[in-house]
């Protein structure tokens, strides 16, 4: 995910920036303007960063965040790390750093992602505009006034596209069963997700509109659509999912 980000400012033309991450491979990373270091304790010591990004995993956290108490007087500290709450970072950072929690979701990969973003009670203005410009380079950017809907957004942005990857398989799979041959049960899931995914963006209508317009009366779909609502099936699994999803974001929240 912070490759993603890097990747996004690099095409919006970054200028210096120092990624710190241990692993071997990360100096793939380097590039004009962008120097990777395996530890923040050797950044040059008149480096003053106006924004660092926290997009270890949240286990990785109290380790990684070692080397940053000198940075919470200058910078805003944006953490896309999920359930890291922004009093769990400032405690980690020591002293009243502004932090910035994000959720961002992995269609930022290719910019097409959606990040909801929570400014904690130290963000200025100027700050939360920076966090806003640095988060939308991989895709559309919310902010919410509460924290705690960032439990919520967990589960449906976040998680989401693991959905819509569930529904690809299953497509898949039930072509198989109705005999088709692998190769074409495979093309026809895929396309079909994708197909809908880019008629949805470039069309004005509701999803339920495009819905109502792939569906005749009596027809095919109209017979599937009858059983995946039967009993509120479809929907109440969703709802069950997902609420089972944001009480899990809750629970891990520290
Ligand atoms: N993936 C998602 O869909 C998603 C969505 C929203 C938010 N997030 C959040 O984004 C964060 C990153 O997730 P990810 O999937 O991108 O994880 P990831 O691929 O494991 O990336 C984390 C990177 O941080 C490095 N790292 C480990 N310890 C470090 C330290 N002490 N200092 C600096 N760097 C260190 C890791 O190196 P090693 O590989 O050597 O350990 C790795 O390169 C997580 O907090 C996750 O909750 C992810």
């Amino acid at each position: 995910m912070g490759s993603a980000l890097l990747a996004g400012w690099r095409e919006q033309g970054l200028t210096q920036a120092y990624v710190i991450d241990p692993s071997s491979d990360a100096q793939s990373l380097a590039g004009p303007g962008v120097s990777v270091l395996p530890e923040a304790g050797l950044l040059p010591p008149d480096f003053i960063p106006h924004a660092v990004i926290l997009a270890v995993k949240p286990q990785a956290a109290s380790a990684a965040l070692q080397g940053y108490g000198h940075f919470v007087e200058s910078a805003v500290f944006v953490s896309i790390m999920a359930g890291k709450t922004v009093r769990g970072v400032a405690q980690l950072l020591g002293g009243n750093p502004a932090v910035v929690r994000a959720m961002p979701n992995t269609p930022a990969a290719i910019g097409q992602g959606i990040t909801v973003a929570f400014a904690g009670p130290n963000v200025s203005n100027i700050q939360q505009e920076l966090s806003s410009r640095l988060l939308s380079a991989v895709g559309s950017v919310a902010w919410v006034k509460e924290e705690s809907m960032l439990d919520p957004v967990t589960a449906i942005s976040g998680g989401g596209p693991a959905y819509v990857f569930l529904l690809t398989e299953l497509l898949e799979q039930a072509g198989l069963d109705q005999g088709l041959p692998p190769d074409l049960a495979k093309m026809l899931a895929r396309q079909t997700v994708i197909g809908s995914a880019a008629l949805l963006a470039a069309s004005t209508e509701t999803p339920e509109a495009l819905r109502v317009a792939v569906t005749s009366p009596g027809g095919t779909t109209a017979e599937a659509l009858k059983l995946l609502r039967a009993d509120d099936a479809l929907p109440k699994i969703f709802r069950s999912a997902i609420q089972a999803a944001t009480e899990r974001s809750r629970e891990l929240s520290a």
